[in-house]
Formats: C-alpha cells, sequence, structure tokens
C-alpha cells in the first residue's frame, strides 16, 4: 500500500494514523481472557510498532489498567510522535465496575491513564460503553475539557446506538466511533456509516476478524472455540471463507492478511485494529500493508459475505 493512502485523519483533529494497528485485549493479564500472560504483551507491543503498527488501541478494562502500563513501558523507548494511543474508560472500580460516564469519572479517568501510558496526552479517548443516567452532552463536555487542556486529541464513543452518537455529539465533539463490525457483522454499514460519513466521524471496528473465526483456521466442527457464534453462525462464516481461500492463493497470503487489506480499502473504516495473541500473528498481519488488491478482488470478498449484510 502507498504511503499516502495508508495515512487517515481522524475526524476532523490533527491525529493521523495508519490504516491498521494492534488490538490489545490480550496484552496484560485480563478477566477477559484467562490465559493470556502478563510477560508476553511487552513483545507483542514492541513487535507491532517495530512492524509499523504504530496505533495502539488499549482500554482501563483491559487487566484493570495493566493493558495501559505495559503499553507505557514499551512506548518510552520510541519516540512519541510517532506513536498514536488510544485509550477507553467507562468501568468504574470504585463502584464494582459499573459503568459511569460522570464528567468527575471520566476526567479522573482520562489523569489515570496518562499516569499508567506515562505520556502527557492521549491521541484517542473513548468512553467505553454508554452508561444509562449521564446527559450525553455533559460528558462529552468533560472530555472537551480535557482536550482544552491539552490531555487528549480526539475524543471517540464506544458501543453507543445511533441515537446515542446523535445525542452525543449534539456540540459536534465526537470525532470518532469504535464499534463492533466486520464481514460477517455488519449491521453498522446501514445503522452508522451514514450518519458518521455526514459528520466526518471515523470509524474503528472491533473484531474485525471475528475472534478469530475469519483467519480460515477453523473447521465447522471448532465451534466450540469461539463461543461468542453459534454452532450455526461459525459455520455459515467458515463456508463463506471458501471463496476467500481462492482469493487469497492468488496473492500468495493468508485469509487473515486478505481481509485485513480488504478492511483498508474500505472508505467507511479509519483504522483496522486485529488483536493478536502471539508475535507471529503480529508479524503475519502486518504482512497484510504488502497487498494491493484489485477492484474486482475487492468487490468478490465483498460478495463472499454479502448473507451477512
Ligand atoms: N471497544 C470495545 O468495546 C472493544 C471490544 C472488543 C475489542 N476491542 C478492541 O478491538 C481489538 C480487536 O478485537 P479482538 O482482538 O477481540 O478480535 P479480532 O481482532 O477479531 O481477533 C483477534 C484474534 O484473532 C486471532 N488472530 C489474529 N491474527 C491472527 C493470525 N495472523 N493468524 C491466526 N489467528 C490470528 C487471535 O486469536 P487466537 O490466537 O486466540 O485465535 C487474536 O487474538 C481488541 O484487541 C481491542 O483492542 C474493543
Amino acid at each position: 500500500m502507498n504511503m499516502d493512502d495508508d495515512v487517515v485523519e481522524i475526524g476532523e483533529t490533527s491525529v493521523l494514523s495508519r490504516k491498521m494497528g494492534l488490538g490489545t485485549n490480550k496484552v496484560g493479564k485480563s478477566d477477559i481472557y484467562k490465559d493470556v500472560k502478563d510477560a508476553d504483551g511487552f513483545g507483542l507491543v514492541k513487535k507491532a510498532i517495530d512492524s509499523g503498527m504504530t496505533t495502539i488501541d488499549t482500554a482501563y478494562a483491559y487487566g484493570k489498567g495493566r493493558s495501559e502500563e505495559i503499553i507505557g513501558d514499551v512506548i518510552k523507548h520510541y519516540d512519541r510522535s510517532d506513536i498514536v494511543i488510544a485509550t477507553k474508560a467507562a468501568q468504574d472500580p470504585e463502584r464494582d465496575y459499573a459503568i459511569n460516564n460522570s464528567p468527575e469519572f471520566l476526567k479522573k479517568s482520562v489523569d489515570q491513564a496518562l499516569e499508567r501510558l506515562k505520556v502527557d496526552y492521549i491521541d484517542i479517548f473513548y468512553i467505553h460503553f454508554p452508561d444509562k443516567d449521564t446527559p450525553k452532552a455533559e460528558a462529552l463536555s468533560a472530555l472537551e475539557d480535557m482536550r482544552e487542556a491539552d490531555k487528549i486529541k480526539a475524543i471517540g464513543v464506544s458501543n453507543f446506538t445511533l441515537d446515542q452518537i446523535k445525542e452525543a455529539n449534539i456540540d459536534g465533539f465526537v470525532d470518532v466511533v469504535e464499534d463492533n463490525y466486520s464481514l460477517v457483522h455488519r449491521n453498522a454499514e446501514k445503522e452508522l456509516f451514514p450518519y458518521l460519513r455526514e459528520n466526518n466521524i471515523s470509524f474503528v471496528p472491533y473484531f474485525p476478524l471475528a475472534s478469530g473465526t475469519l483467519t480460515g483456521k477453523y473447521q465447522a466442527s471448532d465451534y466450540a472455540k469461539v463461543p461468542r457464534f453459534s454452532k450455526e453462525e461459525f459455520g455459515q462464516i467458515v463456508t463463506s471463507l471458501d471463496p476467500v481461500k481462492k482469493i487469497a492463493a492468488k496473492y500468495d497470503a493468508t485469509v487473515t492478511q486478505l481481509l485485513l487489506a480488504w478492511y483498508m480499502m474500505d472508505p467507511d473504516i479509519s483504522i483496522v485494529i486485529p488483536g493478536a495473541r502471539t508475535v507471529e500473528q503480529v508479524e503475519q498481519n502486518a504482512k497484510s500493508w504488502d497487498i494491493h488488491l484489485s477492484k474486482e478482488d475487492y468487490q468478490a470478498i465483498d460478495t463472499a459475505f454479502s448473507d451477512f449484510k
């Protein structure tokens, strides 16, 4: 991929990112993934940055701050201006991790994330989940204050419905939305993309590899390995990869690399942030930058997953 095509602006901010970064919910010992080893996280983040994935997506929730601490320890060895850090908060440890979007909590969360990351600004700060009580404009205004204090550069919301995004964006403060999206989870195309396009808001999909299901490494009989999907859904995903495998062979690429290249070509997607469990996966995924998909193959991949639209 040509370097000029590879850089995206987040919303209308000064934050520039390459089109692929690293998702780090498997960096830092976590409650979500029991088999994640704390020590492996350092190597994962270092390998990602050295491979060109200089945008790192993290959150307080990944290991209750441990992912951010590890990232902070790694990035202190790099030029800060080369790295884009995106982090998130909403789970309040003082309220048994209940979702909290109150202005006080969000401001405190920004300050605490800065400490764990050992930096003096965060490129993108997301409200990880919406709460029920806080008026969205108040939550966003708190983050706007943090932007004015130069502590954050771009403001994001994650897991918000379209109505919640609209409410949050009443003063035009939302720069980026992160939500569940992949070729097999395509609701955002109709539900969110038109509004985001119209308002110059960037989109970052999470679960781009459908938690590993879109890597081509599974048979239908492996359905129990990814409990997020029912047996039927899993089988449908595995079948839909058959034509993709043929296209991947033409590019001498893996299915994962081909699909990551597809996301990078999609104009509605700003940054694709595949997660990884091993440095080898990071190395493999970084090779997606070398794939130059033809328009016909881009379309053929879209068609292979049209049942999921
Ligand atoms: N905002 C939110 O609420 C939210 C929610 C979820 C995630 N996220 C963010 O989005 C990121 C991406 O989501 P995700 O990591 O959960 O799912 P994902 O990107 O769909 O899948 C990542 C998984 O796929 C497998 N994989 C990756 N590269 C591979 C390769 N080259 N070969 C074989 N397998 C490979 C690995 O799992 P195995 O080795 O176990 O198969 C890896 O952990 C997260 O890391 C996180 O930063 C945000």
